[in-house]
């Protein structure tokens, strides 16, 4: 276990918005079913980063390479089936559509990949009471709180069985015993099913989850011993 092959790995990214570079030269490994913690502050890059390895946006320079495959080098039609099938996300902001009921938000990643309606729906209850999201299944996003649509936002990324999630502030919206809740879930989850997960976090309580961690600074991750 020294040293896996990386499910997924960044080598050298920048992405600018406009004038603004996110990214300069960011550099990153996820090895199969590992929890990495990717840390930094405010405007370091992080988003940025999840969004470029989750195939979202692609990169101004370098690489995403994942399980062999050079997402640069990818048809749209080929990213966007690896983005339902092997990929779950969780987006910082505005993740549910906001039409859909909690249960339908999440059932739909399962209907879009062609099970049926009501065979969708009670999986999808499943993976809401596996985070503590009970009673409110019925609720549209603008009906719940940040942290109940938070937690529907996960079972929405799980529900699939992914390889990968990719999960922005899972927590940022919840309190600490709630964050406890939705962590102890989630990494269950994953140890269970041997998903990595890129997890964005600000909280140290967060990202103590986590196998390990990498800081990012400026858009690029910090060398190791110099994280001070
Ligand atoms: N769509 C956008 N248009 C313009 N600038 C953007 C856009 N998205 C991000 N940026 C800028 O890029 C930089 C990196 O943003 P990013 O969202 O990746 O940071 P972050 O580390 O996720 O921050 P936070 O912790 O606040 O979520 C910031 O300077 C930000 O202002
Ligand atoms: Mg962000």
């Amino acid at each position: 276990m020294s040293n896996p092959v990386p499910l997924l790995a960044a080598r050298g990214l920048t992405k600018a918005h406009g004038r603004t570079p996110a990214l300069r030269g960011a550099s990153v490994e996820l090895r199969p079913g590992e929890i990495l913690a990717v840390t930094g502050a405010s405007g370091s890059g992080k988003s940025t980063l999840l969004h470029c390895l989750a195939g979202i946006v692609r990169p101004d320079e370098g690489s995403v390479t994942y399980g062999g495959e050079r997402l640069e080098e990818l048809s749209e039609k080929r990213l966007s089936e690896l983005r339902r099938t092997e990929f779950g996300v969780v987006f910082q902001f505005g993740q549910l559509i906001p039409e859909l009921t909690a249960l339908d938000n999440v059932a739909l990643p399962l209907m879009l990949g062609g099970a049926a309606r009501a065979e969708a729906r009670a999986r999808a209850a499943e993976w809401l009471e596996r985070f503590g999201v009970r009673g409110q299944e019925g609720l549209r996003p603008g009906e719940m709180s940040g942290g109940q649509a938070q937690r529907a936002a996960l079972a929405r990324a799980l529900v699939t069985g992914p390889k990968v999630v990719f999960a922005d502030e899972p927590t940022g919206a919840l309190d600490s015993l709630a964050s406890e809740q939705v962590m102890t879930a989630l990494t269950h989850t994953a140890r269970e099913s041997g998903t990595a997960v890129l997890l964005i976090t600000h909280d140290a309580q967060t990202a103590a989850y986590a196998d390990r961690e990498v800081q990012l600074r400026d858009g690029a991750v910090v060398p190791l011993g110099v994280s001070a």
